[in-house]
């Protein structure tokens, strides 16, 4: 099966992306993981705030400095934090000039001025593509949801405005109408959604009586949001679709194909197995399209949006009581 595709105008030799995670944080990583197969990478994100902190870091040393020579001694620019620009900058430049494949840098901003200008680095970098990895939790109950989406399409406009390359986002599936949502973005000029981004809340610590936080890797039943809306949009957006969450075995990747999604992302299954195992996603899903006569990725892209089998729609609600009337225990 052939199994090239394209995503944000991008050829790729296959529809499987390593979104970002500590794997793509270091060369060794992202070597790894095109040797395994990955058709692209998408960096850790760079967040705002550590870029600012590691700044302002780097101004208080300068200050102390000043005139010392033997400062720099005493102040090791060695002890900075290795996170923050500098450090994510110099990875895509050195990722670019080791890796063949394209690169797509992530962001996470809290400004417009810290979105669009930490977009432009990246992008002077060697970034083929940018991910805006959007996170405005609405703790502030005085903040309605009107507020959340228009900062979510505000924030995808000021970066449009200061790349050339393309830019895509990456979204929670917690809207109210995720589909409302989505089709906004597209009409602002988004190059690709990335559905869905996984957050992670708090736990209580009963020891400490604190709140603590765990990534906990996802698990295979998280694909459904991503099958229900990548079936609903399927066909009906500009932007390319990337569909993120929940892959652990070639199943999953087939599903979120058969749906419309034109290339799929993992992070949890390549934490838990290591970068390797993305040989054995691509290995299933070319077994699976050779055994049913798929003659490409194109081939099988779709088949079960809404647009061509009617589903998620037909017998929605039917379904639904169906599913409660029907329960025989946990399988
Ligand atoms: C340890 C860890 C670090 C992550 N770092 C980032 C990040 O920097 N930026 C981002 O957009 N997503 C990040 N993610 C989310 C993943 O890219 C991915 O969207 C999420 O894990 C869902 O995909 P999965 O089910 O294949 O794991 C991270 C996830 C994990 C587990």
């Amino acid at each position: 099966m052939d199994l090239t595709t394209e995503y944000l105008g991008l050829s790729l030799r296959n529809p499987l992306i390593a979104s970002a995670s500590p794997l793509t944080g270091t060369l060794d990583g992202l070597r790894r993981l095109e040797d395994a197969g990955a058709a692209a990478v998408v960096l850790p994100s760079l967040f705002e705030e550590e870029i600012e902190a590691e700044a302002a870091a780097r101004e208080r040393l300068d200050a102390l400095g000043a005139g010392f020579a033997e400062a720099d001694g005493f102040f090791p620019r060695a002890s900075l934090p290795t996170a923050g620009p500098p450090h994510q900058l110099r990875l895509i430049e050195r990722a670019r000039a080791a890796l063949g494949i394209p690169l797509i840098a992530s962001l996470n901003g809290t400004t417009d001025a810290g979105w669009t200008s930490y977009a432009r680095l990246a992008e002077q970098a060697g970034a083929q593509a940018i991910e805006l990895n959007t996170y405005f939790p609405p703790l502030d109950p005085a903040l309605d949801g009107a507020a959340v989406e228009q900062r979510h399409v505000d924030v995808l406009t000021a970066v449009k405005r200061a790349v050339r390359i393309p830019v895509a986002i990456k979204l929670g599936a917690g809207f109210s109408a995720p589909g409302a949502m989505i089709r906004r973005l597209d009409a602002a000029g988004a190059d690709g959604v990335v559905l869905f981004n996984r957050f992670y809340q708090a736990d209580i610590d009963l020891v400490t009586l604190r709140p603590w936080w765990h990534p906990s890797l996802s698990g295979k039943t998280e694909i459904r949001p991503g099958l229900l809306w990548i079936s609903t949009l399927a066909g009906t957006l500009r932007a390319a679709i990337a569909a993120s969450s929940g892959v652990e075995t070639a199943e999953e990747v087939v599903k979120y194909l058969l749906v419309g999604a034109d290339v799929v992302m993992s992070t949890s299954a390549l934490l838990r197995h290591g970068p390797e195992h993305l040989r054995a996603l691509l290995e299933g899903l070319a077994r699976w399209g050779d055994a049913r006569g798929f003659t490409s990725v194109a081939d099988l892209r779709g088949r079960m949006s809404r647009a061509r089998s009617g589903w998620p729609a037909a017998g929605a609600r039917g379904d639904y009581i169906g599913v409660l009337h029907g329960y025989m225990g946990d399988r």
